[in-house]
């Protein structure tokens, strides 16, 4: 990691009462869950248009179960990283701290984080497609079959397939967040991915300070006031350690 903050970013920091992190696959990375895309990519391995949509699911529910339980098992065994323990500490630090992801995997909510906008869902949660129940992964044991709610549906997991909108509640609260930000951090996302990526780029039209955070550019890029290149588990800790300890 190489980076720099300059003092006009160390006063913006320090006088901002209401932060926001928009985060996506890339934050998990070193929790040891594979991003989306690049070069270790799960989409390189499996076509999402076969298993991460409803359509998929009714065809085939096991082996879109199946995809998931690996998935899970995963999450399971992945503890928050630096990136995610760093941003629940944010909030000892500061007025208001939100936390906006595109993840499923609940490691913010493990982390301490309190307020998290779960845009693409979670995979800790499931539901009937019949009769809407909600269960927990506790609540069942977990076969490499689809198992049945009582009332006889097929219960899938709590995320946000392709093809489906998102849940709407939680996306406008979010908006709302990221426009009322006095920064906004938008990290380890690719930020292609719409309407997820709309937030950052409505709340940059909004005129709120867009501060990204990633190993590589991204489609953000050009429209981030900051761009910090490097690990999330490093860049993180480090701005933190600024709000901590400042050295003007
Ligand atoms: P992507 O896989 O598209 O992007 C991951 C980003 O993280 C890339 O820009 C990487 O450069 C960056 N990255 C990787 N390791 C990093 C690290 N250690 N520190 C910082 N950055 C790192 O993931 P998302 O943008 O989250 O949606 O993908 C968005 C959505 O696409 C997902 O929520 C999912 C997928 O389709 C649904 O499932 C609905
Ligand atoms: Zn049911």
């Amino acid at each position: 990691m190489n980076i720099t903050l300059d003092d006009k970013f160390k006063k913006k920091l320090v006088e901002s009462k209401n932060i926001v992190f928009f985060t996506g696959a890339g934050i998990s990375a070193e929790s040891g869950i594979p991003t989306f895309r690049g070069e270790e990519g799960i989409w390189k391995k499996f076509k999402p248009e076969e298993l991460a949509n409803f359509n998929a699911f009714i065809r085939n529910p096991d082996m879109v179960w199946e995809w998931y339980q690996y998935r899970r098992k995963i999450v399971n065994e992945a503890k928050p990283n630096p990136a995610h323990i760093a941003i629940a500490e944010f909030q000892k630090h500061f007025k208001q701290v939100s936390v906006v992801t595109q993840n499923v995997d609940n490691l913010h909510g493990r982390a301490g984080s309190k307020i998290i906008y779960e845009l693409h869902g979670n995979i800790e949660r499931n539901f009937c497609i019949k009769c809407k129940s909600f269960y927990t992964n506790e609540n069942f044991t977990f076969t490499d079959k689809v198992p049945l709610c009582k009332c006889g549906g097929l219960i899938r997991p709590d995320v946000v397939w392709f093809g489906e909108s998102l849940p709407m509640e939680i996306f406008n609260e979010a908006e709302k967040a990221a426009q009322w930000a006095d920064l906004l951090f938008v990290v380890g996302t690719s930020a292609i991915v719409y309407p997820a990526a709309y937030i950052p780029m409505n709340a940059k039209q909004q005129g709120v300070t867009i501060v990204e955070i990633n190993i590589d550019k991204t489609d953000l890029t050009s429209y981030a006031d900051y761009s910090f290149f490097g690990k999330a588990g490093e860049v993180i800790p480090y701005i933190l350690n600024e709000v901590i300890n400042p050295k003007t």
